[in-house]
């Protein structure tokens, strides 16, 4: 994969002129297009007349569909429809849960004869920490986060999803446990350039190091939609995947 594949630019924008402005500059530049509920909720089901009215351009649906498997289904079959590059569900739905999702990807990508979309399986939130896990949520005090992490991997890929969102620090458990194909998306990625901060981003890791831990698509957003150039953000991202 090309080092410009592998960038997955978040479209944290609340209008489709700002997507759109963001897209027109960089199609053709980078991987895909990261569409969350940010956009969604603000535009509704126009988001996806926009992702269609583009043909060659790729884009990750971020809806982190968690619901009953019936419901997740069909909210997959839907999705698919829409010609999405990429999109997600929560792992936490449990293997019966993300196996109906993952068949009826599989079953309305053949039957539209479309190239199947990505479907990937968000594990443990960023924002959720040990504490939470265990105090809140009640998960086995024997399981550590990344532990946790890696076992809900495990379970996605057993269900048949082709990988997950990992934050940067459990990318190496996560590879080493689920192999070379398993599709790993990461967040939480900062160039280490001068003029950038973290911004609300705890643990970051620059895009060559991120790479490096075994990742597949990096999502970076405020690096690049925020540059006052951002085709130069591009290209100097792409130069430090490159060069490293
Ligand atoms: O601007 P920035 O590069 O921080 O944007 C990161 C994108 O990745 C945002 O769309 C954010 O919602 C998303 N994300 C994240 N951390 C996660 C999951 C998703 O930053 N754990």
């Amino acid at each position: 994969m090309q080092a410009q594949d592998r960038l997955i630019v978040a479209l944290d924008v609340s209008s489709l002129d700002e997507a759109r402005s963001i897209v027109e500059e960089l199609a053709g530049s980078v991987g895909m297009f990261k569409i969350g509920l940010e956009l969604f909720t603000a535009c509704g089901t126009e988001v996806f007349q926009f992702i269609e009215s583009y043909q060659n351009v790729r884009f990750f649906f971020d809806g982190k569909f968690h619901d009953i498997p019936n419901t997740v289904a069909a909210a997959c079959r839907n999705t698919t429809r829409t010609n999405v590059g990429m999109f997600n569900i929560h792992a936490q739905g449990g293997i019966e849960m993300m196996s109906a999702a993952a068949k009826a990807t599989r079953e309305e990508a053949a039957a539209k004869n479309i190239e199947k979309p990505i479907l990937i399986a968000v594990t443990v939130l960023t924002s959720i920490s040990e504490s939470i896990l265990h105090e809140q949520i009640k998960t086995s005090k024997d399981l550590d986060l990344a532990n946790y992490v890696v076992h809900l991997a495990k379970m996605t890929q057993e269900a048949g999803l082709d990988g997950v969102v990992a934050s940067p620090r459990e990318v190496p458990l996560i590879r080493e446990a689920c192999g070379n194909d398993f599709v790993i998306v990461t967040p939480g990625i900062r160039p280490n350039w001068p003029e950038l901060g973290k911004d609300d981003q705890k643990r970051v890791l620059t895009p060559a190091e991120a790479i490096a831990q075994g990742s597949t698509y990096l999502v970076i957003g405020r690096p690049i939609t925020r540059a006052q150039n951002r085709m130069a953000a591009v290209k100097r991202l792409c130069g430090e995947l490159v060069s490293h």
